[in-house]
């Protein structure tokens, strides 16, 4: 077993989850659990949702594969697979029970003829790409090329949605101009007597700083997660971080002023001190563009990362602190006051939580806490 490994708190995420629910009722919850459940284990996660009470009403995942790994993991309620269709991926849905997404204009051609060959019924939602412009059918398209889906026989439309670029930042105009545009669409179709089923668009981002925008059901991933979609974003909901990363000390040596530590001889100690290795590198997820920019946490108190990071293993400059091979070391995480998270990470990486969590390695064990 490996010293390493992340540490995977399922009462944190109990209360994510429950803190959401609240904010957001009555709609319903639909668990975005696509990319292991953005590094956590999407089997573990999602068993773990259905077991509450009331549970998820659905789970998302990007990607056929994943929904098989669901399903055969047990899990029963309805998954929505944002992935686009071809007449595979609609054996698939049709075996699994999925529910797929109608994105594309020639998704149409594509259902009509898988249903009436295989005399298959299938679940689906359709999506309206208000702005995002990744997928979704156009919001301004010709009604009749959004409602003819209405009419496919064997096809049962169970919900609409539609995905903001820009929620996470509060009151950002062009999440409101997505909103109008979705409203908009809505609206025609119910203008044609079609039943719509469950409406859907909030992401994270929109379930803290769109209410409006809740409709029958929300989308959370990363709020899940324990994590706000951006710093700026809405502080109404109590998150905290499900994920840690807690390695130990494998190896503590004394160097001497000037002498180097690491490849590249990229830190230079200034005086005679005490450094531990770590074993966590870029093969785990720890990248290495953290080289001397990072900190660690070893009985409440923190730690510089020092010289480049390796594949497996990683540094840290101790000074003269009594530290035992084998002591905990916290690499992402908190202990009492002290918190080094995936923000930390993110803000000298420039990037976002949902990168630094979906990039710990499958090599990293995960263990499941209650
Ligand atoms: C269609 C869709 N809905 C919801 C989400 C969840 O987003 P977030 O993690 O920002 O809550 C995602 C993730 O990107 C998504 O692709």
């Amino acid at each position: 077993m490996r010293e390493s490994y992340a540490l995977i708190d399922l009462n944190n995420l109990k209360q994510n989850y429950f803190n959401i629910r609240k904010k957001v009722k009555p709609a319903k919850i639909l668990a975005v659990v696509k990319a292991d459940a953005y590094g956590h284990g999407a089997v573990e996660v999602s068993k773990f949702l259905s077991e509450l009470n009331p549970k998820p009403e659905y789970y998302g995942v990007a990607l056929f594969d994943e929904a098989i790994q669901l399903r055969n993991s047990g899990i029963k309620e309805p998954i929505l697979v944002f992935d686009v269709i071809n007449s595979e991926k609609l054996s698939i849905a049709q075996e699994y029970s999925l529910d797929i997404t109608i994105s594309r204009n020639i998704d149409y051609e594509v259902l009509k003829k898988f249903c009436s060959k295989n005399k298959a019924y299938l679940n689906a939602h359709i999506k309206i790409n208000t702005g995002m412009n990744r997928l979704g059918i156009r919001w301004d398209e010709n009604l009749n090329e959004i409602s003819k889906f209405y009419k496919i026989e064997r096809v049962k439309i169970n919900g609409i949605y539609t995905h903001f670029a820009t929620s996470d930042i509060p009151k950002d105009k062009f999440a409101k101009t997505q909103l109008e545009r979705f409203n908009k669409i809505i609206d025609k179709l119910k203008s044609l007597n079609i039943d719509l089923g469950i409406i859907h668009s909030a992401n994270s981002g929109a379930i803290l700083n769109m209410p409006e925008s809740f409709f029958d059901m929300v989308r959370p991933g990363i709020s899940l997660y324990g994590y706000k979609p951006d710093l700026n974003s809405d502080d109404s909901i109590y998150l905290k971080p499900v994920m840690s990363i807690i390695s130990n000390v494998a190896n503590l040596i004394s160097i001497k002023k000037g002498e180097s530590v690491s490849y590249g001889r990229r830190f230079t100690s200034k005086t005679d001190t005490q450094i531990i290795s770590v074993p966590f590198g870029y093969a785990d997820g720890y990248p290495r563009a953290l080289t001397n920019k990072s900190k660690a946490i070893i009985k409440n108190k923190f730690y510089n990362q020092v010289g480049t990071v390796t594949m497996d293993r990683i540094m840290f400059d101790i000074g003269n602190d009594k530290i035992s091979v084998g002591d905990k070391v916290i690499l992402l995480g908190k202990n009492k006051n002290l918190k080094f998270d995936a923000w930390d990470w993110s803000k000298i990486l420039n990037t976002i939580p949902y990168e630094i969590t979906c990039n710990i390695s499958k090599r990293v064990p995960r263990i499941y806490k209650f």
